[in-house]
């Protein structure tokens, strides 16, 4: 196969394959893929011959998988979590939706633009004028139901949950939707958190509507991303169908949590087989973590352990948390920008710490290289931290995937695993 194909052939992607699957089949490290498709090396023969042997593969798969099998709407899209997750398993966007300047930016920097709408505020769309859909999708603001949300703003004497005139009604601009397209299925994602919120007042409303008031089957289930991330997180995730069907959302088989990868896997590899990425890796042989950014102070660590010991001895958890990369993290929660205490790399011996860095953070949500982070380091943390882990998301759809009737071809070939 001549160079230009290759290249082509990884800068538009193999269809069917990411970069950690294409990775996997050809025994390589995903950064040896990236590098390939940077054009910053290329592959040896007896992997040319693989990748022409997976792109045979892919063609004779292509048309039919190609098919679209359903359109979804991208509520509270952020930078894209969910869109990723549906287009995994064959979904079409065909309409988003975002207020964040920011998370705008990196996502019209990792999907096509101008092919179809994108929204700012939602409180600002008449939902009738919202392309007909088959499933809406949103991961609404979870602040004002979040553990952290809920207590910051009860010291700063702020209403919270379905009172919280910024945020808390999103969820009613949904209902809103769903009322004026009527589409089959929706997926909704929130903090685990949403359950017990005003001692399970707020959840009431949410079946309420989306029951009653609606009429879909909801069903709900909190699922740990951990199974397939290096991530402790917990989400709810509620999925409806308009019409009656068999679903049983219990029946989905989740990644057990201490399997799966360790946070080795979304580590830099500092081994020279990454191309450098400024700022978070500096452009030496073994393209090392830019630890002038990235690595703690002493003034910081030592404050961030002084605390840590303070909170021990009141019998708080409240602290810090240091990890190996054989080892699994707590949540990246969107407050990471702020000293990154949560998720820190021991670094061996008495070495300070370091923090992740976007492009790791990425990687923990599922976000796969290269996707695009034009934004600061920041507004890259806050995004992530705030985003849907993306495996979940395709896992979940991939389980909804039979029951979106209308557009699904049961002839279709099966999906990869996922
Ligand atoms: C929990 S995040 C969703 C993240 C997304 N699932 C992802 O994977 O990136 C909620 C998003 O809703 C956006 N948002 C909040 N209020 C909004 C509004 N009124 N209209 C549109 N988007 C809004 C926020 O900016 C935020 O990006």
């Amino acid at each position: 196969m001549p160079n230009s194909t290759i290249s082509s052939l990884l800068l538009h992607g193999l269809p069917f394959y990411t970069d950690a699957q294409l990775a996997r089949e050809l025994g390589v490290s995903r950064s040896t893929v990236f590098r390939w498709r940077r054009e910053s090396r290329i592959p040896r023969r007896v992997h040319r011959d693989r990748l022409e042997e997976l792109l045979n593969r892919s063609e004779q798969r292509k048309p039919r998988r190609s098919k679209q099998r359903f359109t979804f709407i991208d509520l509270f899209a952020g930078i894209g979590g969910m869109r990723l997750g549906l287009e995994a398993v064959g979904g079409r966007c065909v309409y988003s939706c975002e207020r964040d300047k920011f998370a705008r930016e990196t996502y019209l920097s990792n999907f096509e633009s101008g092919a179809h709408p994108f929204d700012h505020d939602i409180n600002d769309v008449d939902p009738n004028e919202i392309r007909d859909h088959d499933l809406l999708a949103a991961g609404f603001p979870c602040q004002p139901f979040s553990v952290a949300g809920v207590s910051k703003k009860n010291a700063l004497g702020l209403p919270h949950g379905f009172n919280c005139k910024e945020q808390g009604n999103l969820f009613f601009k949904i209902r809103d939707i769903l009322i004026a397209k009527k589409p089959a299925a929706f997926i909704l994602e929130n903090v685990k958190n949403l359950q017990s919120h005003d001692r399970g007042n707020t959840f009431k409303v949410i079946e309420g509507v989306l029951k009653k008031e609606l009429g879909y089957q909801l069903q709900t289930r909190v699922i740990n991303a951990k199974g397939w991330l290096p991530q402790n997180r917990e989400r709810i995730f509620m999925v409806g169908f308009r019409e009656a069907n068999d679903f049983d959302f219990t029946g989905m088989h989740v990644k057990h949590p201490d399997k799966g990868p360790t946070l080795a896997s979304i580590l830099h590899t500092e081994d020279g087989t990454e191309s450098c990425e400024p700022p978070y890796t500096n452009d030496d042989e073994l393209k090392t973590v830019n630890l002038e950014k990235y690595r703690l102070t002493r003034h910081l660590w030592t404050y961030l352990k002084d605390y840590a010991k303070k909170h021990r001895a009141l019998g708080n958890g409240f602290g810090y948390g240091k990890f190996t990369p054989d080892q699994k993290a707590r949540t990246l929660s969107a407050r990471y920008y702020k000293d990154g205490s949560e998720i820190l790399i021991d670094r061996g011996g008495n070495k300070y710490p370091r923090r992740l860095t976007p492009r790791e953070c990425a990687r923990l949500m599922g976000f796969e290289d290269p996707f695009s982070i034009p934004v600061s380091d920041t507004q890259a943390y806050r995004q992530f931290g705030n985003a849907v882990a993306v495996p979940v998301v395709t896992a979940i759809a991939k389980y909804m995937l039979r029951y979106l009737s209308k557009t699904v071809d049961s002839q279709q070939p099966p999906l990869p695993n996922i």
